[in-house]
């Protein structure tokens, strides 16, 4: 069984690298053909990495940027953003993601569990600090007037009559989170916090101590929705 493990992460992780290595590589003579054409083109892009021990750029651009972006800035509305978020609660998850041979891994997630599979806890805890140290590009949203009213009277009072407590006691009342604990929620794709608000729901994401799950299985689908809308046009 772990050697199946073992040799399917290496697989995933054989099948990811080339894929974002392409696509640097498109990226790149892209730029390349656009310098020709217009010699005011920005050619910072296609600065050489110095040759050190992989820093956390390093890997955040060699193997992270392909979903995350290279600056954690991901645009793809599944995937979360990780610029700006708080360090310590990155590095948790991180840890979290990772099996051992004794224990699965505590948040599943077979993509990301690929993903740290070969990174040391010091490698976890510098991509976390580099992310942690980017400048957020909140997600763009095109939400209803009425569905975001209704998630920002849930996100700041909850809902009293069933029992839901306000986001905003645990994430603050900007979504900016409390660190070491409390994740920063403003701005993040509506898209990747419905689906982590489900995955509690549900308890396949229960690396959270029971507080979220406790907190979602007193709320209904459109009141998840309507608070995922409302946070991702948060600005923190
Ligand atoms: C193939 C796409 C992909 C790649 C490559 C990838 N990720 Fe992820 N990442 C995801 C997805 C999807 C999730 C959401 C997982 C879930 O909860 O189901 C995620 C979640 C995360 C989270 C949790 C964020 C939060 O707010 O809880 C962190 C931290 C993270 N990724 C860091 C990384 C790092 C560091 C790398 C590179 C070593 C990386 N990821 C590479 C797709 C990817
Ligand atoms: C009692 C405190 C508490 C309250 C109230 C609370 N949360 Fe959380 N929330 C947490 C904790 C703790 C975590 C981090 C869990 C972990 O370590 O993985 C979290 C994580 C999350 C995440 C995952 C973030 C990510 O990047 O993956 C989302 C989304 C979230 N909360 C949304 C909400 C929403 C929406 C509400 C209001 C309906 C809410 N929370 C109310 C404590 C709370």
């Amino acid at each position: 069984m772990n050697i199946i493990k073992v040799i399917t992460v290496i697989v995933v992780l054989t099948m990811v690298t080339p894929l974002s290595a392409e696509n640097t590589n498109t990226a790149d003579s892209n730029s390349n053909s656009e310098n020709t054409a217009t010699p005011n083109a920005d050619p910072s892009e296609a600065t050489a990495a110095p040759a050190a021990p992989a820093t956390a750029q390093e890997i955040a651009s060699g193997v992270c940027a392909g979903c995350h972006n290279a600056d954690g800035n991901s645009i793809i509305p599944a995937n979360p953003i990780l610029a700006g978020q708080h360090a310590e609660y990155l590095s948790k998850q991180l840890l979290d993601f990772k099996a051992t041979e004794n224990e699965p891994a505590k948040r599943n997630s077979p993509v990301m569990s690929a993903m740290v599979a070969a990174l040391s806890q010091e490698d976890m805890k510098k991509l976390s600090e580099y992310y942690a140290k980017q400048k957020m590009v909140p997600s763009q949203v095109e939400a209803d007037a009425k569905l975001l009213e209704t998630g920002k009277i849930l996100y700041h009072g909850g809902n009293i009559e069933n029992g839901v407590p306000a986001c905003a006691s645990c994430h603050g009342p900007k979504g900016t989170g409390i660190p070491p604990r409390y994740p920063a929620l403003a701005g993040q794709h509506a898209e990747y916090t419905h689906t982590q608000l489900s995955l509690f729901n549900t308890g396949d994401r229960a690396n959270d101590g029971d507080v979220m799950q406790k907190v979602i299985t007193r709320m209904s689908g459109s009141e998840k929705r309507a608070v995922s809308a409302y946070i991702a046009s948060m600005r923190p």
